[in-house]
């Protein structure tokens, strides 16, 4: 096995379990470490795994600390706390970032040359956060973002057009939250333009658009209200951003990153489509959007930037 090919994982909640799941089946390395505070929780979801070890490959998953991640080419973290009752937006941040500092110490000092993968929310807050607390290049901090929005807005437009999604190409852009940017200019399916075309039997429906678009959007509360978390299609996009960096894919993904200008955007971390590879971020790939998604996309930065003013950084 080559130097830097495991994977790390810090928090085995639902959302770590997943993505552990998925990397192990998807045999995309051959070695996962977990690392939680509650180390016997860890143990445990890597015995559980390792149990399917001959269904699937030989593949190890380890429970393990800080100093166990050296040998990992990513390492992404879906640790945080939850917000007590009674507890601010802003009390939670700052608690996280208490957290995020700790890890970003440790991982500075055990696995300087990893790429990290943020998954914790509110994740364009929290890669902000981390590219700023840890000493590798921001390139190298990565943020899970709108990967998801994109993949389940994929999915939707697939379902109303009758065509797999894989054949649709389009984006949720900005934050991955309430101010959520589509991207409608530059969606298409099979090469052709949903704006501008006819795609089987179907004209641009304006409403109907709205309301998939809505149903995107709100889909973590749809689910939170009945499962009480999600996890398994995030646990999908953790398992691919990793694979993409792991094999050098340079797949252009939307994900979090300080877009450093474009846009006309900086001193903020949200999802614009980029390059991914070896190294992280590799460039940006902003497509030409117009004029309402681009105040879409000033809105979902001053939104961010409105949860970053009073945190201790
Ligand atoms: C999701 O969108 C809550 O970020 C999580 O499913």
């Amino acid at each position: 096995m080559s130097r830097l090919s495991s994977v790390g994982i810090i928090g085995t909640g639902n959302v770590g379990v997943a993505a552990a799941y998925s990397l192990f089946q998807q045999q995309t390395t051959g070695r996962i470490i977990l690392v939680d505070r509650d180390r016997r929780r860890a143990e445990g979801e890597a015995m559980d795994l390792m149990h399917g070890q001959s269904l699937v490959g030989r593949v190890s998953v380890l429970a393990g600390d800080f100093p166990d991640l050296s040998e990992c080419g990513v390492i992404v973290i879906t640790a945080g706390v939850s917000q007590k009752p009674g507890e601010s937006r802003l009390e939670l941040l700052n608690r996280n970032t208490a957290v995020f500092r700790e890890i970003a110490a440790h991982l500075d000092h055990h696995a300087p040359d990893a790429v990290l993968v943020i998954a914790t929310n509110p994740v364009d807050i929290l890669t902000y956060v981390m590219q700023h607390l840890s000493r590798r290049p921001p390139e190298r901090v990565i943020g899970t973002g709108t990967m998801l929005d994109t993949s389940r807005f994929r999915a939707a437009l697939g379902d109303y057009y009758g065509v797999n999604p894989r054949s649709v190409h389009a984006y949720i852009m900005g934050e991955h939250g309430d101010s959520e940017v589509p991207v409608w200019s530059t969606a298409r399916v099979g090469g052709l333009s949903i704006h501008q075309q006819t795609i089987n039997g179907r004209d641009f429906d304006a409403q109907a658009m709205q309301r998939l678009f809505q149903g995107v959007k709100n889909a973590a509360y749809d689910i939170i209200a009945r499962k009480g978390y999600t996890n398994t299609a995030i646990g999908l996009v953790i398992s691919h951003l990793i694979s993409v960096i792991l094999e050098d894919q340079k797949s252009v993904l939307p994900v979090s990153v300080n877009p450093a200008g474009t846009y006309g955007l900086a001193d903020v971390c949200l999802s614009i489509p980029c390059i991914v590879g070896r190294e992280g971020i590799e460039a940006q790939v902003a497509p030409l959007i117009n004029e309402e998604e681009l105040k879409g996309m000033h809105d979902s930065a001053d939104v961010l930037k409105h949860s970053l003013q009073g945190m201790q950084l």
